[in-house]
């Protein structure tokens, strides 16, 4: 059994949080500068890089395709290998845990004159790829999936055609596999999304001087094109800082301010979510850092009242559901979420892990099929008692309930911590300068 398995947090009450501070790079872009500068003609350099789990595995597969890339305190640098210089490798290329790493790698992986086989670990050997492997076969390219599962097996296929794809769900993951495979394509490929999705692979394509049509939900790119290797700048994951937005609400007394944190419009559900629920965040110093805008956040503790959360704004929140769930525990009145079954793949089936976790802590809720019901605080007393939840090693799950501890009545234990690296290095560390009393315990 790996170290994942058996650590823990152990997190007291506490009343006050405090702290200025930024929050580590956003790992969407992160994965994309790495896999953008590895295919792009010269160095790409990244400033504000998430050395998580996650993006270190995207990076330990590019090395092994042939990229070098060098790693300093102050940026990453990529010596781009140009849009046909990978380099095939005979062992499987190991994701970790990070299902981005494995959906953009198929539809970067599915045009080269090699074959490539993607595995991960536990987790993500049990989440779906055939929603990635439909559209790219579409486009000739040869994929195999385990019962829709990985392992995934490529067959190298150098000669795509372009398609027209309206994508049966609304991700992120599968518009930028197919917008990748586009670039070595026949042809121009359009990708239409039933519902906005974040838009990173566009904007950064765009700083690697690909020409892109944006028209509404539609993408057309096409093939053929070269990346220039460009500067990045990585914003503050904004998912990141949800943990810190919600505890500096529910808390009883104090302020957090969050600086540098990534504002694009397709990332801040949350934001919006929490301001209808009477949020007091203050955001200030918009700015442009490259393609991504950033802001710095003020978060007071405020009365939360419960929320229907508007269909439209689900994908725009779809990392935020664990955090939210605890922010609307604490809130008046009931809550509800619909429309969210996609919450049911993640790192873990979000809606029963949450649910799960609530149920230990005694909050009273009920899960549904693509959501949850919350009834909201029912007295000015503590919202959860105290418990043991296990998070079935989902970093989001078990950052969620660490910040839960604000409105504990005693000591919430949480089980099985050590993904929290995979997004967010450290966050243990923060959360303590930030006022929760969280302490790592050994083996459970
Ligand atoms: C991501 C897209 C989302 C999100 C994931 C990161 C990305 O997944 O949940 O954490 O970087 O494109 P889907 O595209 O499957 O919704």
């Amino acid at each position: 059994m790996t170290a994942a398995t058996v650590e823990r947090w152990v997190v007291s009450p506490e009343q006050t949080v405090r702290g200025h501070f930024g929050v580590p790079g956003d790992k969407s872009v992160s994965h994309r500068a790495l896999m953008l500068g590895g295919l792009a003609d010269g160095v790409t350099t990244i400033e504000g890089f998430l050395e998580s789990e996650d993006c270190l595995a995207t990076l330990k597969a590019l090395r092994s395709l042939g990229v070098r890339i060098e790693r300093t305190d102050a940026e990453v640098r990529v010596h781009g290998v140009g849009i046909e210089g990978l380099k095939g490798v005979d062992q499987p290329l190991d994701m970790g845990n990070a299902g981005t790493a494995m959906r953009l790698f198929m539809g970067l992986l599915a045009p080269q004159n090699f074959d490539s086989i993607l595995v991960g670990d536990q987790s993500l050997m049990r989440r779906p790829m055939e929603r990635a492997a439909a559209p790219l076969r579409l486009m000739g390219a040869r994929i195999e999936t385990r019962d829709g599962k990985p392992p995934v097996v490529i067959r190298g296929t150098p000669a795509l055609r372009a398609i027209d794809f309206v994508m049966p769900m609304a991700s992120a993951q599968v518009k930028s596999a197919v917008m990748l495979a586009a670039l070595r394509a026949n042809g121009v490929t359009e990708v239409t999304e039933p519902a906005p999705t974040r838009d990173h692979t566009e904007r950064m394509l765009e700083g690697f001087g690909i020409e892109l049509q944006r028209d509404h939900a539609t993408v057309r790119i096409r093939g053929g094109q070269r990346l220039r290797a460009t500067h990045v700048t990585v914003p503050g994951d904004f998912s990141s800082a949800a943990f810190f937005l919600v505890a500096g609400c529910i808390a009883n007394r104090g302020s957090i301010e969050l600086r540098g944190v990534g504002m694009n419009p397709t990332r801040t559900g949350l934001l919006e979510i929490l301001r209808a629920m009477g949020a007091d965040i203050t955001v200030s110093n918009l700015a442009t850092r490259g393609p991504e805008p950033t802001a710095d956040l003020l978060v007071r503790p405020s009365t939360l009242r419960g929320i229907e959360v508007p269909v439209e704004l689900v994908p725009l929140a779809i990392d935020e559901f664990p955090v939210f769930f605890i922010a609307a525990a604490c809130a008046e009145g009931p809550s509800l979420l619909r429309g969210a079954e996609e919450l049911r793949v993640k790192e873990s089936d979000r809606l029963a892990t949450m649910s799960a976790g609530l149920t230990a802590l005694g909050v009273s809720h009920r899960l549904l099929a693509d959501g949850m019901r919350l009834e909201g605080r029912t007295n000015a007393g503590p919202v959860f008692q105290a418990g043991r939840i296990d998070s079935h090693g989902d970093h989001r799950i078990a950052m969620a309930f660490a910040v839960a501890s604000l409105q504990a009545a005693g000591e919430i234990e949480i089980l099985d911590t050590a993904n929290a690296a995979t997004s967010f290095p450290g966050f243990a560390a923060l959360a303590r300068e930030c006022g929760l009393g969280i302490r790592q315990g050994g083996g459970a």
